[in-house]
């Protein structure tokens, strides 16, 4: 069975092709290559001993997209990755966002609702809760306005979908929901590669070791929290990788309950911003040099999931540990600054 993985040189993507190609699926990629290199194929070659197939191609090229469809028409489903995801980018250049992550979901769907039957996963996140009233968070928590375009579009991307899957019976699709991916896989073949200054906090402060960044700046202690910095719920991006499986195998084998559902991906444990750094600490040995700063506008003060949905209905639990995340991401970051 062939699986389209769109943005599958990315971070997230890359560990999906992995965990796909594992459970015996053939992968074809789609990469504009904007926020990735082409060398990942390497890295997942490296792991799984296959090569999966790679197309280099701009999903907002309606033709482009026919074409490859015609080309591929052996494809039956697709997870779909590739969008612009910076948070504080999308502020400035909301059209950039619109046209990039909406005009490409659309063209996506047209095709795949052209074929015989297809099975569709969407990559959504937590952004579309904001500040949940209630922790952890369920997927029946209300959706919030977002707080910037990025989140906007994967709320109007979810809404698509869902109005898609309503008029075509044979298209299924999943949201995955996810919370705050991190680290590496296990072999360092693969692993997260933001360019240039890296907006989340464990890419930071894996460059802060590696002396990269100067030291790492704590945007507010002030919430009200146990040690007064933000929680949020980090997920090996390994664990999320074979969430995606599951989701897919749900789809091929029927087991959906309706056309279009819904999942948080996290693993239902909330971190402290201190507790990453303290943690960090502890498995790589090193001192994080950091300064407490102001807030960022728009971080929400806690968000950490309720998995029972995923746990029951996907079957699929969260394994790793954010130690085990966190070292993973450390080994990574030492392989590709060529330190010991
Ligand atoms: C985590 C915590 C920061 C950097 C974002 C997007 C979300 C998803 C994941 C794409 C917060 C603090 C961070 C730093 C810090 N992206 N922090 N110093 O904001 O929870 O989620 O990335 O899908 O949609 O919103 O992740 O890693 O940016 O921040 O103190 O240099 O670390 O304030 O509390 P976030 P993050």
């Amino acid at each position: 069975m062939k699986i389209l993985v769109t943005g599958g040189l990315g971070f997230i993507g890359s560990h999906t092709v992995v965990e796909l190609q594992n459970a015996g699926y053939e992968v074809v990629i789609i990469d504009d290559l904007s926020n990735a290199s082409e060398d990942v194929l390497d890295g997942i070659e490296a792991i799984t001993g296959k090569r999966p197939e790679f197309e280099k191609l701009d999903l907002r090229d309606r033709n482009a997209v026919s074409a490859f469809f015609k080309k591929y028409a052996d494809v039956s489903g697709a997870i779909h990755f590739a969008a612009s995801k910076a948070v504080g980018e999308s502020v400035h250049k909301p059209l950039l966002y619109y046209e990039n992550n909406l005009s490409s979901l659309v063209y996506l769907l047209k095709e795949l609702t052209g074929k015989a039957s297809a099975n569709f996963i969407f990559s959504s996140s937590c952004t579309v809760y904001g500040q949940a009233e209630e922790l952890p968070i369920t997927e029946s928590a209300p959706v919030k306005p977002a707080e910037s375009p990025y989140g906007n579009t994967k709320q109007i991307g979810e809404e698509i979908i869902r109005d898609t899957a309503k008029v075509y019976e044979n298209f299924k699709a999943i949201a995955l929901r996810y919370f705050n991916p991190i680290g590496a896989h296990e072999s360092v073949e693969i692993g997260e590669l933001p360019l240039g200054v890296p907006q989340n906090l464990v890419p930071f402060i894996t460059q802060t070791a590696a002396g990269l960044r100067e030291e790492l700046s704590v945007f507010g202690n002030d919430y009200p929290t146990e040690d007064g910095t933000c929680v949020r719920d980090y997920i090996h991006v390994v664990d999320l990788a074979k969430a995606h499986v599951k989701a897919l195998t749900r789809l091929v084998e029927s087991e959906n309950k309706s056309n279009y559902e819904v999942f948080n991906l996290g693993t239902g444990t909330g971190s402290s911003v201190l507790e990453v750094i303290n943690t960090f600490e502890e498995v790589s040995g090193v001192q994080l040099p950091y300064k407490i700063v102001d807030r960022r506008e728009g971080d929400v003060v806690a968000a950490y999931a309720d998995t029972e949905h995923a746990n029951n209905e996907l079957g699929w639990k969260s394994e790793l540990t954010l130690a085990d995340a966190l070292d993973s991401a450390w080994k990574w970051e030492k392989k590709v600054r060529g330190i010991k």
